[in-house]
């Protein structure tokens, strides 16, 4: 459970991306002295099939950058709120299962996935989701609600936390943002 106390909580501006922009952020000493209300929040991103071939991959519909790159700026913004933060991605979509369990028993707070081409058709991954009832934010680079009628089927919007789409690589620093400001006292 997460123990926050809001009067620990200072929002400032800080310049978290390597790219210039500005995003709210909480300053990372908000986690540190007194243990008995702070908690380090875990953060972990599930990324789906064929999101290791990003850079390569239709560069015009999902961005130029590689996963690693996207990740890593992620990274940093997590460790500059204080966030704890892994992720994995896999083309399978049993270890995605086995990955989603595994996070309920690790204590994971919260979830960030892009579940990819599983976004349309998995039933297993919605139900490991709603297993381990870990509040999640789905992620998608592209803005998958203007593409293809296939890609109107979702298995997951309706039980995530809610969805930001469209934003390239910058969809998952938006996600864990909207997580950072949904954490209340
Ligand atoms: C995607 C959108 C999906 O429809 C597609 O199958 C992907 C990537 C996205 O991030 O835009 O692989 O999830």
């Amino acid at each position: 459970m997460l123990k926050i106390c809001c009067a620990d909580i200072a929002v400032i501006f800080s310049n978290t991306v390597a790219n210039g922009r500005q995003l709210l952020s909480f300053r990372a000493d908000w986690l540190a002295p007194d243990e008995e209300y702070r908690s380090v929040i875990k953060v972990r991103v599930f990324n789906g099939p064929n999101l290791n071939l990003l850079g390569q991959r239709e560069p015009g519909t999902y961005g130029q950058r590689s996963l690693m790159d996207i990740m890593q700026e992620l990274e940093r913004f997590a460790g500059d709120c204080g966030v704890q933060l892994d992720h994995m991605q896999t083309n399978s979509e049993g270890k995605m299962v086995d990955a989603i369990q595994q996070a309920g028993k690790d204590g994971v707070d919260y979830i960030i996935i892009n579940p990819a081409g599983y976004t349309h058709t998995s039933v297993a991954i919605r139900d490991a989701l709603l297993a381990v009832d870990i509040p999640f934010v789905e992620v998608h680079l592209s803005a998958v609600n203007s593409r293809e009628p296939f890609r109107q089927i979702n298995y997951f919007s309706d039980i995530a936390i809610g969805v930001i789409s469209g934003f390239r690589g910058e969809s998952y620093l938006l996600a864990l943002q909207a997580i950072l400001n949904r954490i209340e006292p």
